[in-house]
């Protein structure tokens, strides 16, 4: 059982595809290209969503083998699915691209399967290009891992060269799934799926025992327990099995209504005869970031709540519930795992469903704890208890491992300083690329802090962040108010040392963006009660059919047309029309 690990676009696919090739387990003429990474936009995105697991069978001199395929998403807001793929595995390929090298999410995933004592198959692929430098990516990993560079595979993935080689270092190094089949039946939800006809099925990996059609079997975390009313491996289609045991992978259907009774990471045992001890590592994938979701148009709402509830069925760290605000109307407060997940969910939600949407700036979750000792985890900005009855706030922070051209070492540390993190340790790949560690407070990166990154690099910096729990935070609520109302999606918690400059820059960026009314607009950003930032919109003098007095009526129809279609993307608040923009400008907002 095997993984491959890659950073996002180094080509675990492609070479997935030609495993698949020379197992035979799908022919060349079947072969869509990238059989594993089938949902539409990930592929779009060139991101991996959902890992769906393949077996394959090989022979290589007399000895026929099993290999599981197991493919990962590649994307910091999944790192916690990637370590229970890599739990369920014995050996992983670590996949470089040979024309950018180690990147940080090779590094994080590489520790996540250096932890767990996985094998290691290092390969530099994409040696194709012209571009390619694979011997200097081969010494750079060779010395990063600290193995020869002979033991570096090449290859290019899109040509076949070296897949023969992969598929031999797989067969010889990683060892067979160890086990016991006397034991009591044991087994790893790795993943979980909705199908229509079977409900949730479960991806599991077994470690010990067997589990036959029709037993009942209980999820250890959550303790439920069902029928197993179907069994199957992947080959690569799903095929019906009797039963599944010690070492294999395939899923068991219960006809299971509820993607929360079968959480990744928990594990399956039999009803009658259960494990002592659950696997360990077992984790609730709690959603760190929330947004607001409004529909445009307010008729939408109801095919929005149908579309989030099918978006659940197959994603139980992505919460959702109604939400009413004064300035957006009705609308749902969604929990993502970080801000990628945020934005595939609301581009599904605008391609799949044909909705148009606002989202408002995303927060992290603050833990609360009143004077009373209560202790609440704050989603939304708009239900922090007045500060009176606040005896502390604490915000979560993240392990940031950032691989960052040497070059531009200083400014990257002076934006984490900035971002308050607390500075770790550097350590230096080679004589251009660094890791630098930090510790930050998760809420510094929700806003551009990928952006900036990228832009201070050229493209060239990379992120990975795992969360390392709470700690006491020095914030306050930071309003905004138009024409004296308070605009509830414009709040949000903020470091207070920040909150006035913050609240400047905001009330700036509205005024650029609020188009001008018949009547004066103002601006105005508060902690509190105290107003520390004010900006004004002087009311429009024009009309729009003010130049074209006498004209043809076609003309003025077109004009007026044209305003209305302005008009379409923006939310009335009050009497003021905030445009889409708005809530994005606060997203934009430098510090
Ligand atoms: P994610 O799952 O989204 O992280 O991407 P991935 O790692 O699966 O990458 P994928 O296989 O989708 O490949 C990314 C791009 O690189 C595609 O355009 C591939 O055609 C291309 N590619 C992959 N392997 C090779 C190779 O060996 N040579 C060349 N020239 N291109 C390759």
């Amino acid at each position: 059982n095997f993984a491959i690990i890659a950073h996002v676009d180094h080509g675990k696919s492609t070479l997935a595809d030609r495993l698949l090739e020379l197992t035979n387990t799908v022919s060349k003429e079947k072969m869509a290209e990238q059989f594993l990474d089938q949902n539409p936009i990930s592929r779009r995105r060139g991101i991996t969503i959902k890992l769906a697991p393949v077996r394959m069978t090989y022979v290589l001199s007399e000895m026929s083998y099993t290999l599981n395929l197991i493919d990962t998403p590649g994307h910091v807001d999944f790192s916690y699915e990637v370590s229970r793929t890599l739990a369920a595995c014995e050996g992983a390929i670590i996949l470089i691209d040979a024309t950018q090298g180690i990147q940080a999410q090779t590094v994080s995933n590489l520790y996540l399967a250096m932890e767990r004592n996985l094998v290691i198959i290092p390969v530099v692929t994409k040696i194709d290009l012209p571009i390619a430098a694979p011997e200097k990516v081969r010494q750079e990993v060779s010395e990063f891992l600290g193995v020869d560079p002979s033991e570096i595979i090449l290859s290019s993935a899109k040509s076949g060269i070296g897949t023969p080689e992969i598929l031999k270092a797989i067969l010889s190094k990683i060892p067979p799934p160890k086990g016991d089949k006397e034991k009591p039946f044991k087994a790893l939800v790795f993943d979980s799926k909705y199908d229509t006809y079977q409900g949730v099925i479960a991806y599991v990996r077994v470690f010990d025992g067997e589990i036959k059609k029709n037993d009942h079997f209980t999820m250890m975390a959550t303790g439920n327990t069902q029928e197993a009313l179907q069994l199957c491996i992947f080959n690569p289609h799903p095929e019906e099995v009797q039963n599944l045991s010690v070492g294999e992978v395939g899923y068991i259907a219960a006809n299971i209504k509820d993607v929360s009774q079968i959480k990744i990471g928990d594990t399956a045992t039999l009803a009658n005869n259960p494990a002592a001890e659950p696997l360990e590592g077992y984790r609730e994938a709690k959603p760190m970031v929330f947004c607001g979701l409004y529909p445009i148009q307010t008729k939408d709402f109801a095919v929005l709540k149908e579309a989030l509830g099918k978006l659940r069925l197959n994603d139980s760290s992505f919460t959702y519930e109604t939400e009413t605000s004064a300035s957006l109307g009705y609308g749902f407060r969604c929990g993502f795992l970080g801000l990628l997940h945020m934005e595939i969910a609301k581009e599904r939600l605008e391609r799949e469903f044909g909705l148009e949407l606002i989202i408002t700036a995303p927060n992290v979750v603050y833990r609360v704890t009143d004077t009373k000792g209560k202790v609440q985890e704050l989603e939304n900005p708009s239900e922090m208890p007045p500060v009176q009855n606040i005896e502390k706030i604490e915000e979560p922070y993240i392990l940031a491992n950032l691989m960052i051209p040497v070059a531009n070492l200083g400014p990257m540390m002076q934006l984490c300083q900035e971002r308050r993190g607390i500075y770790k340790s550097t350590e230096y790949l080679d004589a251009k690329r660094a890791i630098l560690i930090y510790e930050m407070p998760f809420g510094e990166i929700v806003m551009d802090f990928y952006d900036k990154i990228k832009s201070m690099t050229s493209g060239y910096g990379s992120l990975n962040y795992d969360f390392i729990g709470f700690q006491e935070a020095d914030v306050v609520k930071l309003d905004i108010l138009i024409n004296n109302e308070p605009v509830d999606a414009l709040s949000g918690i903020v470091f207070r040392e920040k909150a006035h400059h913050r609240g400047k820059n905001m009330a700036e960026k509205l005024k650029e963006v609020i188009p001008r009314q018949l009547f004066e607009v103002v601006i105005q950003a508060a902690i509190g009660s105290k107003i520390v930032a004010r900006e004004t919109v002087s009311a429009m003098r024009k009309n729009v059919l003010e130049k074209c007095y006498g004209g043809d009526i076609s003309r003025k129809r077109k004009l007026l047309e044209k305003q209305k279609e302005g008009k379409k993307r923006m939310k009335k608040i009050g009497h003021i029309d905030l445009p889409q923009e708005a809530f994005i400008a606060v997203l934009r907002v430098d510090e």
